[in-house]
Formats: C-alpha cells, sequence, structure tokens
C-alpha cells in the first residue's frame, strides 16, 4: 500500500528519502520481477524499447483490465506502455549527454505498476551512447604571438576538444596542419585526457613569413568519425635581426659647382627588413671634413644630402663623406658618398698691371717695354686657359713671358706730334663657352724730344714801306711755328743778315717771343734809316 501510494504520489523534498526506503524494500520483493533493456539514444519518439508483457508473463487483456501503468523518477516520463502490443515504447527522443553528462552506464530506472495486483516491477534502460557529437573547441580561433627567436623545440599548450559523446565516440586523437614550422605533440594528463601541445619545429623568421596559419583538427572514434576544427594564428613577434642595408656601399655624384644652395645632390637610401623600430631607418654623417661639414647636410629620415653653401671649385673639387643607417635597436651599416665638383666658367680672368710706364720718350727705341701684366683665372682646363690682346691701331705689341706673364712692348716709333697719348686696352679672355673677359687701360704720355725746327709760316715775306715813314712804324708780321712742345716749341726770332738791293745787310738783332708775334716797327724802322743814310 505504502510502496504503491509512493509510486504514484508526485515526490515533495521532503518525502524523497521516504520514496528511496520504498525503493530499496521493494527491491526485496521484486528482485524477480527485475527487467533490462538497453536502447541506442535519439530514437524517434514511439520506438520500441522491449517487450514487457511477454517479459512478465502477462497476457495483454489483464493489462488493461488490471490498470498497468509506468511510473519513471523524476518528471520526464521517457516510457509509456502501449496497451494493444505491450511494448514499453520510448515517450520522447532521448539523448545521453543531457542526461547523463559524464557517466559511463546511463541507465533510466522505471517501474511498472500493477494497480489491480498492487504489484510492481523494475524496468533498467541502458541508454547507449551513439556518435552523435563531434569534438569542439571552445574558441574556433586560437591567436598565439612568438618571438621570431623562439628556439625550435619549444612547446605551446594548445587548448583541448571536448565531446560529449562517450567511450571512443568522444576524441581521440589530433592532427596539425599548416606549416613545416610546426608540429604538435599530444600529452596524457593525470586522468588519461589528451592535451595537445603546438612545437615549433624549425626556427621562425618574421621576415620571411610573419604569420603561420595552422588547423588544428580533433578527432572521435565513432564510425563514421567526427571531427572538430580550430584555426591557429602565430604572430612572429619582430625581434632586431636585421640591420639596415644601404642600396650601395658607394655613392658616386658629380656636381657642377653652380648648383643653386638647397639643392639635393643625392639621395642615401638603406633598408631593413625587421618591423617597427627595428626596422625604421635614421641617417648620419659618420665621417665629413670640417670644411664640408658647412656644406653639405643629411636629412636623417629621407638621406636627402642637400646643398647649405655654394660649391666652388676652385675651393674644392672633391668631397668623401661617410654616412651610417642605424635602426631602432641600434644596429647600422655605413657607406661612403663621394661628390665631385665640376667647373663651371664661373670666373673671369684677372688681369694685373704689376708694373708700367705712364709717360714714355717719343725717340724710345722699338721694342721697349712699357708694362708688365699678369693675368689668371681661377677656372680650370679650358675655362682657366686665358688669351691676351691689345686692342688694334696702336704702336704697342704684346709678348708672353712665363706663362701667366705678358709684356707691353713698343712696336713702332712714337711721334709725339701725331699722338700724344695713348690709352692701350689690354684684353683677357677665357676659353669657357660663353668666354668671360676682363681688360685693363694703361694710360700712356709720350714726352717731347726736340725733333722739329721752328718752321716759318710763309717761305717769303716782302712789305712796301713809304720813305721817311717815322721810327717805329710797323713793316710786317712774320710767323713760324714749331711743332714740338714746351720748350722745344718755343721759337725765337732774329735778323740775319740780308741784303737790300744789294747792300750791306743792316747790323742784325733779336727778340725773345714765346709766340710769333709781330716785330717791333721801331726796330726795324731803326735799321732802314741806316740802311738809307
Ligand atoms: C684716355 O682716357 C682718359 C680717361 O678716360 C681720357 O680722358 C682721355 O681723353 C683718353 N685719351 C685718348 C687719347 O683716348
Amino acid at each position: 500500500m505504502q510502496k504503491t501510494t509512493a509510486g504514484l504520489l508526485p515526490q515533495g523534498p521532503d518525502e524523497k528519502v521516504a520514496v528511496l526506503w520504498a525503493v530499496l524494500l521493494a527491491a526485496w520483493e521484486a528482485a524477480w520481477g527485475q527487467l533490462r533493456y538497453s536502447v541506442p539514444e535519439e530514437l524517434p519518439k514511439g520506438s520500441f524499447v522491449g517487450d514487457v508483457a511477454k517479459d512478465l508473463g502477462l497476457q495483454l487483456p489483464e493489462l488493461r483490465a488490471r490498470g498497468v501503468r509506468i511510473v519513471s523518477e523524476g518528471q520526464t516520463q521517457y516510457f509509456f506502455l502501449h496497451g494493444k502490443t505491450g511494448h514499453l515504447v520510448t515517450a520522447e527522443r532521448i539523448d545521453r549527454e543531457q542526461l547523463c553528462r559524464q557517466v559511463e552506464k546511463c541507465v533510466l530506472p522505471c517501474e511498472l505498476i500493477v494497480e489491480g495486483e498492487m504489484k510492481f516491477y523494475e524496468i533498467e534502460v541502458e541508454i547507449k551512447d551513439i556518435n552523435d557529437n563531434a569534438p569542439s573547441f571552445r574558441e574556433a580561433e586560437i591567436d598565439l604571438r612568438m618571438s621570431e627567436t623562439t628556439a625550435p623545440g619549444s612547446r605551446f599548450p594548445l587548448p583541448d576538444a571536448h565531446d560529449p559523446d562517450w567511450g571512443r565516440n568522444s576524441v581521440q586523437s589530433y592532427e596539425l596542419s599548416g606549416d613545416e614550422h610546426f608540429s604538435l605533440a599530444v600529452q596524457a594528463g593525470p586522468g588519461g585526457d589528451q592535451r595537445p601541445e603546438l612545437v615549433l619545429a624549425k626556427a621562425l623568421d618574421r621576415e620571411e613569413a610573419a604569420f603561420h596559419e595552422l588547423l588544428l583538427r580533433a578527432m572521435d572514434g565513432g564510425d563514421p568519425a567526427r571531427t572538430g576544427t580550430a584555426r591557429i594564428r602565430v604572430t612572429v613577434v619582430d625581434t632586431n635581426d636585421n640591420a639596415p642595408v644601404f642600396s650601395q656601399a658607394e655613392y658616386t655624384v658629380r656636381v657642377p659647382e653652380d648648383v643653386p644652395v638647397g639643392s639635393v645632390l643625392v639621395t642615401v637610401t638603406a633598408t631593413d627588413a625587421d618591423e617597427g623600430l627595428n626596422g625604421h631607418v635614421k641617417y648620419s654623417i659618420q665621417q665629413i671634413s670640417e670644411k664640408a661639414s658647412h656644406i653639405f647636410q643629411l636629412d636623417s629620415e629621407k638621406g636627402e644630402i642637400t646643398l647649405l653653401q655654394s660649391l666652388d671649385f676652385e675651393k674644392g673639387d672633391f668631397y668623401k663623406l661617410e654616412v651610417e643607417a642605424h635602426d631602432g635597436g641600434g644596429l647600422f651599416d655605413t657607406a661612403k658618398v663621394m661628390v665631385t665638383v665640376t667647373d663651371v666658367n664661373d670666373n673671369a680672368p684677372e688681369l694685373t698691371v704689376s708694373s708700367s710706364i705712364t709717360e714714355i720718350s717719343e725717340d724710345t727705341p722699338l721694342g721697349t717695354v712699357v708694362a708688365l701684366l699678369h693675368v689668371q683665372d681661377r677656372d680650370s682646363g679650358a675655362n682657366g686657359k686665358v688669351h691676351c690682346s691689345l686692342d688694334g691701331g696702336v704702336p704697342f705689341r704684346l709678348q708672353s713671358s712665363h706663362g701667366s706673364y705678358y709684356r707691353v712692348l713698343t712696336a713702332r716709333e712714337l711721334d709725339r706730334e701725331q699722338v700724344s697719348e695713348y690709352n692701350v686696352t689690354v684684353r683677357a679672355a677665357d676659353g669657357g663657352s660663353p668666354a668671360l673677359q676682363s681688360s685693363a687701360v694703361l694710360a700712356l704720355r709720350v714726352l717731347d724730344v726736340n725733333d722739329n725746327a721752328p718752321v716759318f709760316a710763309e717761305e717769303r715775306y716782302s712789305a712796301r714801306v713809304v720813305e721817311n715813314n717815322a721810327a717805329g712804324a710797323l713793316v710786317l708780321t712774320v710767323r713760324a711755328t714749331d711743332a714740338d712742345w714746351g720748350q722745344n716749341a718755343r721759337v725765337r726770332y732774329r735778323l740775319a743778315e740780308g741784303r737790300v738791293r744789294g747792300a750791306a745787310g743792316a747790323r742784325g738783332g733779336s727778340e725773345r717771343c714765346r709766340q710769333p708775334r709781330p716785330l717791333r716797327p721801331g726796330w726795324i724802322a731803326g735799321s732802314l734809316d741806316r740802311w738809307v743814310g
């Protein structure tokens, strides 16, 4: 009575102990009537479990008449008795993994109660596992970061896969695919569980491959087997294992000396295979002469070498620099930079008068040196080759002596009375294209020599004089000129003894005069008196 009631009444928490007792007592009495069945999980509703009527020797009409029913523990009724056939069938789909998580034997007990006879029978239905679950990883993507200096042989634990199925239907093995750098090791845990580990099989090199994509596969032992996968992405963390490398060990540039200030003469470049700071290249000048340090500037980021000051071929035609490229991790490379400055015809010849005379006597012999000149051109080659010349029409010539010295000599006789002053233009031109030139003027005054006699304006003078003229009356004026200069041109007049109509000439007299001027009439009159008297 008690038992039946217990089996029929809904169970509250307080009654659990009582029910347990009742079941234990019943086990004594009903041991003879215990039935065991086993069915795979996941059968559709109404699937056959066992022929209870036959196994208990009950007649089918009896079953119906005596009020036979099935009572399961708990609230869910998993089975019921099919009245017409006396078969125990599933009342719903049964998921073994939901009922018995990690239990090897999953048994569902229930009782068959024959109300009319006040009897009950225990029935145990074992739910057998089928491979209805695939192994799975908690996360489908696994991200790992490894330094590229990680030693081969290093191990990294991987998450394990879970498969709620039991036994062989649960996870049995792991597999790794992806690339040769990695292999898989599976350790046995204390409870016999499998712990996959990633093993670095081959040294990493971020510069070769920064990422490695792997696939971890977990397999169960069902038939057919099911698998679960997780993608593993290994990011290789850079270490500064690469030094910057210059694109050239030597950079050679030729620049004309007139290249403008600020121009980029050459760009040096170095590359570093590392990433981030380890690959960030900065440039600096390692070796440079004091002079060149004021001329060239190196951009530390761009590697551009620019001109700070104008170049001058004449002051420096070659510069050598040593540049360095260093990364953020202290590795570096060096390269040489050779700058050859080429000449541009930017210098005019310089013409200097080393010594000269400013006055020259007109009777100076031919070939007399009047000036010594020095020419110089700071350019090189044709740009610095100087040719000198004199402007035409002067009685002088140039004579080259000792390379850069020239002499100016008289080439013809001088005549002060024709040209009293010369401006001799000396020109110097270089061989550049276009040529640059300069000039110097030598001013020369020709000094007089008394090489000209006075000359009367007329060869013969005649005059008529009235007799008995007053003494001192003007008879005539004579004029003589002298082409010379100064004292040499000063003319004095004197009457020489002459004959007047055959008579003896008058006594002579003289008078000085600077310029030809009229004779004093009185003087000539006196003479005439005497001639007459
Ligand atoms: C020479 O040059 C000077 C100064 O330029 C000038 O005064 C003079 O007239 C020139 N003489 C001749 C002969 O050209």
